[in-house]
């Protein structure tokens, strides 16, 4: 089984892999990134939202440096629940404002961030507010990307000409009663176009080829709702479960869609107990060559059913317990939850990601009969370019 490589979200700004050396291989990984076909490409980074980064790991007053679809940005946290996203560059001579070579980050200075060059200021709406040489303040700008955070997670939007958003992430994504919070199983950078490797969420067949799903079948037609793309399947059987457990006559109802192009999800339903899963799928262009992956997953007992004397019993055990306990033993339970499922998880993404990170786009694919509906995902997709 894979081992996830790192749990935490590199600072890409400065950490070069070998992909992004202009060798031989990279030219090689850069035509495998884009397409087969040398005539048709796909172009490298969609107009849509892309997760960034969990909310969790932005500390108090530290900026952090990313590479984001091909441009150097920097975040830091302005609030419990806001984060500033700006270009890296100061715009007087170009600066970086969040790291110097030798890797030491800035740190914001009552809130802003104060260039460490000549030392203009700028606040969170990335505005000039102080020019420490100058009588005046200069009208400077740096540019501010447009954020959402949904589920403790943080999404950017890009668009290639930086307009507005006209779609939000949670129009589509706001998970509806109580949900734990999403749990990482993996995050790594590979060489694969965003939208590659979201066809996979439509790709019906391969879940019997390559996850073992013996059962599959498709409930719904496709629907294409404007930045949302989904259908449902029926799975009963795993082949993947250990054998004494695949004859347990457990099946799920999943709801595969995307929301945009870096983000494909499935939201299981495991019948008769009733046990929801969201399996969550981050896919970030860091340049031409690379993308960054995060796989999470997110449970959900609500709708589980449990026997009326436990249903007791725990109202009881809730009539003497505060708020902050409930919730604290609540995150428990989720926490525990999600540690047991992980390596079912992680296994199936690592299946996933062994064929990704080696193939290339498939420009004009061999149309096989049970394929699924990978041609209206690629129809679909044409919206985000
Ligand atoms: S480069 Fe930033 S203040 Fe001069
Ligand atoms: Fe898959």
């Amino acid at each position: 089984m894979r081992e996830p490589e790192s749990k935490t979200t590199p600072t890409l700004a400065y950490t070069r892999s070998p992909a992004h050396k202009e060798t031989n291989e990279a030219k090689a990984e850069s035509r495998r990134f884009h397409s087969s076909s040398k005539k048709v490409r796909l172009p490298p980074f969609p107009n849509s939202w892309f997760h960034l980064a969990p909310f969790s790991e932005f500390k108090k007053d530290e900026i952090r440096s990313f590479k984001f679809l091909g441009h150097d940005i920097i975040a830091f946290k302005t609030g419990n629940d806001s984060i500033t996203v700006m270009d890296a560059y100061c715009p007087h001579l170009g600066a970086h404002l969040g790291r110097d070579a030798k890797g030491r980050n800035n740190r914001l200075k009552n809130g802003c961030v104060e260039c460490p060059y000549h030392h203009l200021t700028f606040d969170s709406e990335g505005s000039c507010v102080q020019g420490k040489s100058h009588a005046s303040v200069p009208k400077a700008k740096v540019f501010t990307w447009e954020t959402e955070i949904v589920e403790g997670l943080v999404f950017v939007y890009h668009h290639k000409d930086k307009l507005p958003a006209t779609w939000k992430v949670s129009e589509f994504f706001r998970p509806e009663g109580n949900w734990s919070q999403p749990y990482m199983t993996y995050q790594g950078v590979h060489p694969i176009h965003p939208q590659d490797a979201a066809e996979n969420s439509v790709d019906t067949l391969h879940f019997r080829t390559l996850h073992q799903f013996d059962q599959v079948d498709q409930v719904t037609e496709a629907v294409a709702d404007r930045q949302h793309f989904y259908q449902t399947l029926h799975i009963g059987r795993m082949g993947i479960l250990p054998k004494f457990m695949r004859n347990v006559p457990i099946y799920s109802v999943v709801k595969e869609a995307a929301v945009g192009v870096g983000f494909p999800m499935a939201h299981n339903r495991f019948h008769p107990i009733g046990l929801q899963v969201n399996h969550l799928v981050f896919l970030t262009p860091i340049d031409e060559t690379s993308t960054n992956f995060w796989f999470y997953f997110q449970v959900s007992f609500s709708d589980v059913k449990v026997p009326r004397f436990m249903k007791r019993q725990k109202e009881r055990l809730d009539r003497h317990l505060n708020e902050h306990v409930k919730r604290a033993v609540d995150r428990a339970v989720h926490r525990a939850a999600c540690t047991a499922l992980s390596p079912v998880f992680a296994f199936i993404n690592s299946q996933d990601l062994d064929i990704w990170s080696t193939k290339s786009y498939c420009e004009k694919p061999i149309v096989l009969g049970d394929d699924g509906n990978i041609h209206l995902f690629r129809k679909w997709c044409k919206q985000f370019y």
